[in-house]
């Protein structure tokens, strides 16, 4: 079954010649099983008919805010949708979007939606490559939104070059593509750790290190993105994660870190662990703030649970267990030392040598590192796009 089956599309049409291709896209995403609601600027209007389309997509289109004495509700509309796909997307619209100005009914659903959103520019080549085009489809870009390439070819000005509406099967594979991934990982259940923890040495002072939570949290998003229920176990981080569908647990110290993901690692299929636990605590924390006296003072510190081993010891067998190990010397050796003892199906190595890989950087360099030793190493590269890598890798282990 396609991946498009049931799935609610907006159709934003702009007026571009390329406009005529928009009766072929609405008959595929048909054709695939979705449910699809056109709107049309006016200018669009000029290149095809609302008849046509209405046709096609066997509902009827909009054309504008208000039509006769009934009000369209674009922020139903909004709502409704999967996705919102902008196919051929005008200069102008492009310009309308990129800042916020509402006066036609794809502008103001636009603004409404709160689904992803896809745009396919069509325009001729000098307007394509116009400074504000690229500004705007930057700024468009930087809203999340997902540029579907423009092709290369005859223009309706007879220039050649860039600035052609991808074609409607291109179109339709990007949508498809989008809707496979977002269900990749539906049905299971992952548990992830972030950040640092901070153990109490009395009511004003801890032990913590300088993990800001970004690498587990950008690993949780990605997890959910693909569809899993995630629960992220999170220590003290100013962070959160960027998708409401995140589930998070906040806690403070290791010991409140173990409780938690030990509770809920029964309930999971895989258990990704981001967080740099502290290995020791005070083993007193004062009630009240000590005092300075002296020239030395000394903190016995005892063990804290190790979460990574103990996942390990109750792992089952269609449960995988990644780990992370941050080093700063002798990474490789330390990584596979850290897999064997804790028990993981992965390892994945960073380390403080290399520069931008680590805490509180928006980059890291990782290496993945599997039972049987097997290597990958990975460029530095933004965390987001490291926590691509590793979830990868995760349904990898699944096979
Ligand atoms: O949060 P950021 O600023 O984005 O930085 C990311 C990071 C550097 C913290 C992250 O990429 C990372 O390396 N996390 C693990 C840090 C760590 O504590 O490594 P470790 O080598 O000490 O621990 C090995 C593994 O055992 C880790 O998966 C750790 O979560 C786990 N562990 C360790 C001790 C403990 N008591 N319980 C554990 O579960």
């Amino acid at each position: 079954m396609s991946a498009l089956h049931g799935k609610k599309i907006l159709l934003g049409i702009t007026g571009s010649i390329a406009a005529y291709k928009a009766a072929s896209l609405v008959r595929l995403l048909i054709k695939a099983g979705a449910e699809v609601q056109v709107l049309m600027t006016a200018a669009a209007t000029d290149f095809i008919t609302p008849l046509t389309l209405a046709t096609l997509s066997r509902n009827k289109v909009h054309t504008d805010v208000a039509s006769g004495d009934s009000w369209n509700n674009h922020v139903e509309m909004g709502l409704w949708a999967d996705a919102m796909v902008l196919a051929p997307l005008t200069a102008t619209t492009l310009a309308k979007l990129s800042h916020g100005i509402c006066d036609n009914i794809i502008a103001a659903t636009y603004l409404s939606a709160r689904c992803p959103v896809f745009f396919a520019p069509a325009m001729d080549l000098d307007m394509w490559k116009h400074p504000a085009t690229l500004e705007n489809v930057g700024r468009l870009k930087g809203f999340g939104n997902q540029l579907i390439p423009v092709g290369t070819g005859e223009l309706a000005s007879g220039l050649i070059g860039e600035g052609r509406m991808a074609e409607p099967e291109a179109i339709v594979k990007v949508l498809s593509g989008h809707f496979a991934y977002a269900q990749s990982l539906k049905g299971k259940r992952v548990l992830v750790t972030a950040g640092p923890t901070y153990e109490p040495v009395d009511p004003v002072r801890f032990i913590g290190n300088r993990s800001s939570g970004k690498m587990g949290i950008a690993i949780a998003d990605e997890l959910n993105a693909r569809g899993a229920a995630v629960h992220l176990v999170l220590g003290p981080s100013a962070l959160s994660p960027s998708r409401p569908g995140v589930e998070v647990t906040r806690v403070g110290t290791a010991r409140e870190m173990y409780k938690a993901a030990t509770e809920v690692f029964g309930r999971c299929d895989a258990a990704v662990l981001a967080a740099a636990v502290a290995d020791y605590r005070p083993a007193e924390a004062a009630d009240q703030k000590i005092k300075k006296e002296g020239e030395e003072m000394s903190l016995r510190l005892i063990r804290n649970p190790d979460i990574a081993a103990a996942l390990g010891q109750t792992k089952a067998a269609h449960q995988r267990l990644i780990g992370f190990a941050l080093e700063t010397q002798n990474g490789l050796e330390n990584a596979k030392a850290k897999l064997a003892r804790k028990n993981l199906d992965l390892i994945v190595l960073n380390s403080l040598a290399d520069t931008g890989a680590g805490f509180n950087h928006d980059t890291n360099k990782i290496t993945l590192l599997s039972k049987g030793n097997k290597k990958r190493e990975f460029e530095l590269k933004f965390k987001t796009a490291v926590a691509v890598d590793i979830v990868n890798a995760l349904q990898d282990l699944w096979g």
